[in-house]
């Protein structure tokens, strides 16, 4: 089918055929589509939406557009994506308890998009740690430590990287239907048995109603599933950071201390393992999610996930003494500053997309592309959702690189802070479940 064709037959709600859907991937990465029609096609797939079967075909096209990995590997190969969120440091913990538990995860993760970090920049402010490598390194460290956690190789799908970046110019990048292509292109090229997917949904991430993140999750859930990979996904809540702390190094460190001592009833480490049930449940692994949970947490307690975890940060460039010293190889801030609470009362809420920006402001993300990130900077001992507190605690402390970026996000983080007087109710982590 003519791609002006298949423009016409999307822009008027006709079925279309799967082959012009997979072949239309195919002309956006190597050029045979232009530049208009590839905004043409994304505008009227925004205003008309596609069929499952329109959807799955385009992904699968976009998936083969570059390098789709195989792999020869003594277990099943498992993977989780995060829609973003402020303090998700799940993938850290995630990734070497997979790998403690015999199974194999090549995680291809993304840098801080928007008010949200990013995976990638989190585990390079580990010193020396570079997150690029190419694709026999990523197969050599996978066999040998089980994880790594990397930076997309050149020829991973890229029709998603060509049509992402029409997309960002032409008004269409909150297409559910792209953004599920854009998200599965990429992890399915990694060639995975199963994969769940973590959508979160409230004020620190991108979809701010449950009703938006159960359409996005079903389309992904659908999609994955049409195109060959056993998929899940919970949705979770993203009301308030997941974890105490928010930013690139800061992170790291709270990894570190569940590694450490794991606390089964922090949010951080309840998702992650939530997450990874799921997971070794959908790949056949373990039968039921209680004892996969179980297991997950077993290999975290007993110090085999942090070995993983401390093998895969030397297999990366990092230091080779990092689990035992990490706490001298960590940068620093040279300036922390209490963020003082501005009432008595209850934390009511936090608003999740302001403390995220904070943190790129202080520098921890990027406001343009390219932007060098300062990983020493962030916001740590957040104060959750409900806690007690009296005006001039400290609800927060900013690391900052000087003290004007240090008063700017004080003032910023009391403005996203509501405390008050009216009972709080704790809402669930996992609000659903959608499996195939
Ligand atoms: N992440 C992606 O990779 N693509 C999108 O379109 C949105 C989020």
């Amino acid at each position: 089918m003519d791609v002006r064709d298949l423009i016409i037959a999307i822009r008027d709600g006709r079925t279309v055929p799967a082959d012009a859907m997979r072949d239309v991937a195919g002309g956006i990465a190597d050029g045979r589509v232009t530049d208009a029609q590839a905004g043409a096609f994304a505008m009227a797939t925004l205003l008309k939406g596609l069929s499952t079967e329109a959807r799955v075909a385009l992904t699968e096209g976009m998936r083969d557009s570059g390098d789709v990995m195989r792999w020869d590997l003594p277990g099943p190969v498992l993977d989780k994506h995060s829609t973003g969120g402020i303090g998700d440091c799940v993938s850290l913990l995630l990734a070497p308890i997979l790998a403690a538990l015999g199974v194999f995860n090549p995680m291809i993760s993304g840098r801080g998009l928007g008010h949200t970090g990013g995976t990638l920049d989190k585990l390079e402010a580990i010193p020396g740690l570079r997150t690029v490598v190419d694709e026999t390194r990523l197969h050599e460290i996978v066999r040998q430590t089980g994880c790594a956690i990397v930076s997309a190789t050149g020829n991973l799908a890229p029709a998603d990287r060509r049509l992402y970046a029409i997309r960002d110019v032409t008004g269409t990048v909150e297409s559910v239907d792209l953004i599920t292509a854009s998200i599965l292109s990429k992890k399915l090229a990694a060639g995975l048995d199963a994969l769940v997917l973590d959508v979160k949904v409230g004020t620190g991430a991108f979809m701010e109603t449950p009703e938006d993140a159960r359409v996005l999750a079903r389309s992904l859930v659908s999609t994955a599933n049409g195109a060959g990979c056993a998929t899940s996904a919970l949705i979770t809540d993203m009301n308030e950071p997941l974890a105490s702390a928010a930013g690139n190094a800061v992170e790291v460190a709270v990894c570190m201390d569940a590694f450490e001592s794991p606390d089964p009833e922090s949010r951080l480490v309840s998702v992650t393992l939530d997450l990874i049930a799921d997971l070794l449940v959908l790949a056949g692994v373990y039968e039921h999610v209680d004892v996969a949970r179980a297991a997950a947490f077993q290999v975290l307690q007993d110090g085999s996930a942090a070995d993983r975890f401390g093998r895969m940060v030397s297999d990366l460039g990092g230091p080779r003494d990092f689990m035992e010293s990490w706490r001298t190889h960590l940068p620093r801030s040279p300036v922390r500053v209490d963020v003082p609470s501005v009432a008595d009362g209850r934390v009511q809420s936090i608003n999740g997309r302001a403390i995220g920006n904070t943190v790129v402001r202080l520098g921890g993300g990027r406001l343009r592309d390219g932007d060098q990130i300062d990983p020493a900077v962030g916001l740590t001992e957040l104060v959750p959702i409900g806690a007690s507190v009296s005006a001039g605690d400290p609800v927060a402390v900013v690391h900052a690189a000087n003290y004007d970026a240090a008063h700017l996000a004080v003032d910023a983080v009391q403005a996203a802070y509501r405390v008050g007087s009216e009972p709080v109710e704790q809402g669930a982590l996992v609000l659903d479940r959608l499996r195939p």
